[in-house]
Order: C-alpha cells, then sequence, then structure tokens
C-alpha cells in the first residue's frame, strides 16, 4: 500500500476484535515504535506499548469517548510520554501520525485518544513528575460488525474535511489558492492529503501559506501558547504535509522564522513551522 492509499485508508476505529497479536506481528510492532525519532533536536519522546487485554487488567486504561462515558475496547495503546518544553506537542503529533500510518499499512486499526485513565497509567509506567502523557493511540484489529462505537465517526460526520481553500493560501493569508493549485499538480496532492489528517475533536485548526519553495504553519487557537493542545494537531498536520512532500519528490527541511507573523495574518492565529524545500512547488 503506498502512502497515499495509506493516508486515505486511515481513520479511527472505536470498535476492536477481542484478538491479540501473534508474536511475529507483536514484534513488527515494537521495532516500529523503536524506529520512531524525533523531528525537533532536544526533545524526549517515548512511546510505550501497553496490554489492555490481560485478564488482570482489562480495559483499566480507560480508553473512550464522551468524556469516558463510553469505552473503547481495543486490546493494545501506546502511551506518548515527554516533557514539556518548547516544540513537545507538535514533535509528538508529527511523530506519532507517522507511527499511525505504519501501523494503517500493516492493516492495523488505530485511534488517536485524549480520553484515558492518567492516573492508573502513570502508575503503571511509574512516570517521574516532570513526564506527561500526552495522548495515547488505540490498536489492534478493527471489528467488522454493527455497533455503537463503530457508527460513532458516522454520527459525528468526522469523515468530513475542510476543503484545501479554507486552510490553505498563496503568499497572502486569506488569498485564493484556486490559481496556484491549478498551475502545481504536486501542491493539489500535498494539500489533499494534508487535509485528511486526523484532528481532536476533528478541529482542523491547522493553516498554511504556500511562498514559492516553502510554506508556513499556523493554528488558530485562543491560547497559541507552546502547551497549546492543537499543536498536537499541528504535528499530525506536519507529518502528513512532509510525508506528501517526500512523495512529490521534494528535500524538505523544517525551520522556524524569526518574522514569521508577517504578511496580514489575523489575530488568533499562531505560527507553528516553515517548511522550505530544495526547488520551486511545481
Ligand atoms: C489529539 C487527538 C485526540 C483525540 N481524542 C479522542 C478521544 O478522546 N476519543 C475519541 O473517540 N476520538 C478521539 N480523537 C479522534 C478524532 O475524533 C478523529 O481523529 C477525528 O474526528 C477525525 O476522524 P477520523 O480520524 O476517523 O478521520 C482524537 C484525535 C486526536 C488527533
Amino acid at each position: 500500500m503506498n502512502l497515499y492509499e495509506t493516508i486515505k485508508k486511515r481513520i479511527s476505529v472505536r470498535k476492536y476484535k477481542e484478538e491479540s497479536f501473534d508474536d511475529d506481528r507483536k514484534e513488527k510492532i515494537i521495532k516500529i515504535i523503536e524506529s520512531c525519532k524525533d523531528i525537533y533536536e532536544g526533545q524526549n519522546l517515548t512511546l510505550k506499548l501497553i496490554e489492555n487485554n490481560a485478564p488482570s487488567a482489562k480495559n483499566k486504561v480507560s480508553l473512550g469517548f464522551a468524556g469516558g462515558l463510553v469505552k473503547i475496547n481495543a486490546p493494545y495503546c501506546i502511551a506518548a510520554v515527554s516533557e514539556e518544553k518548547e516544540g513537545f506537542l507538535e514533535n509528538a503529533g508529527f511523530v506519532q501520525e507517522e507511527l499511525v500510518l505504519k501501523l494503517t499499512a500493516l492493516g492495523i486499526a488505530t485511534c488517536w485518544l485524549g480520553t484515558f485513565n492518567d492516573r492508573y497509567l502513570r502508575q503503571e509506567l511509574n512516570l517521574k513528575e516532570n513526564k506527561r502523557i500526552l495522548n495515547v493511540i488505540a490498536l489492534g484489529y478493527a471489528y467488522e460488525g454493527k455497533s455503537f462505537a463503530g457508527s460513532v465517526r458516522a454520527i459525528a460526520r468526522a469523515d468530513k474535511r475542510k476543503y484545501v481553500e479554507e486552510f490553505a493560501y498563496y503568499k497572502e493569508f486569506g488569498s485564493s489558492i484556486k490559481p496556484f493549485l491549478n498551475n502545481h499538480k504536486s501542491i493539489e496532492n500535498i494539500c489533499g492529503m494534508s487535509s485528511l489528517y486526523p484532528s481532536s475533536n476533528n478541529g482542523q485548526p491547522v493553516y498554511v501559506i504556500f511562498g514559492d519553495n516553502n510554506a508556513r504553519i499556523f493554528i488558530k487557537s485562543r491560547d497559541g501558547s507552546y502547551r497549546d493542545p492543537k499543536r498536537l494537531d499541528a504535528g499530525i498536520f506536519m507529518a502528513h504535509f512532509y510525508l506528501s512532500c517526500l512523495e512529490e519528490g521534494f528535500n524538505v527541511k523544517f525551520t522556524k522564522e524569526a518574522h514569521s507573523m508577517a504578511g496580514g495574518i489575523p489575530g488568533g492565529f499562531h505560527y507553528v513551522n516553515s517548511f522550505s524545500v530544495d526547488k520551486e512547488w511545481n
């Protein structure tokens, strides 16, 4: 399965088979987790695979939604643990979404979750005070029959995404991207694949402004601080964006610009990061 097929296939799965992974599968998953690398220097994200189906600990992680009222029965989850420092959420979003896509390509169902029993997991993982569990990723084999949890995606219209023109601009914030898209097939693909990023409550808070050989990423948020949860969504978007750039043949570098807010960026929008590419977009 190529990258674009994988991105289109990934959805949040909320109902799982009871089935555990066999040893071979588990080993593959552990290898993928171990191969995850921070994108920002100085970060120390750790990803811990947790069995949620052992008889003694069944569903104690309390994976769920609707504030925990409805449980998600995934047999495993991966907890993302990090210190809080500048860039930690973007880093975590990026790294885990790349992981989610690799798991999807292996036929494993996932769901990003902010709903879990933090106290229980902290104890299980014996975490030091300076460490936080940012989120967990539920995983297992998808249950294919009918169920309430399984129908939440359709009920919540979680398949709905912003159109590219609603979050992407050329040069000026608010300008129409259409003429640029018409002459740049690669950007159409990159934006289309980026639009499919999962985000908390499907809020899609990320915006992008293209230059001729770069792109600046913003979030719309009241907070905007480095601890703003929307920065996790930004990291997820960045993973889709970055991987799609590679797929389209661009070499990409992340940069933080000093004058990033120049160019008529309205209030309530916050700069996240920039991508620069080794040639003009085409
Ligand atoms: C950071 C983050 C936290 C999330 N937390 C939850 C959660 O607690 N419960 C849940 O059911 N879904 C959760 N989701 C899944 C989103 O609701 C889902 O990604 C979004 O609605 C888009 O749907 P899709 O992933 O099926 O495309 C979370 C997603 C993200 C990115």
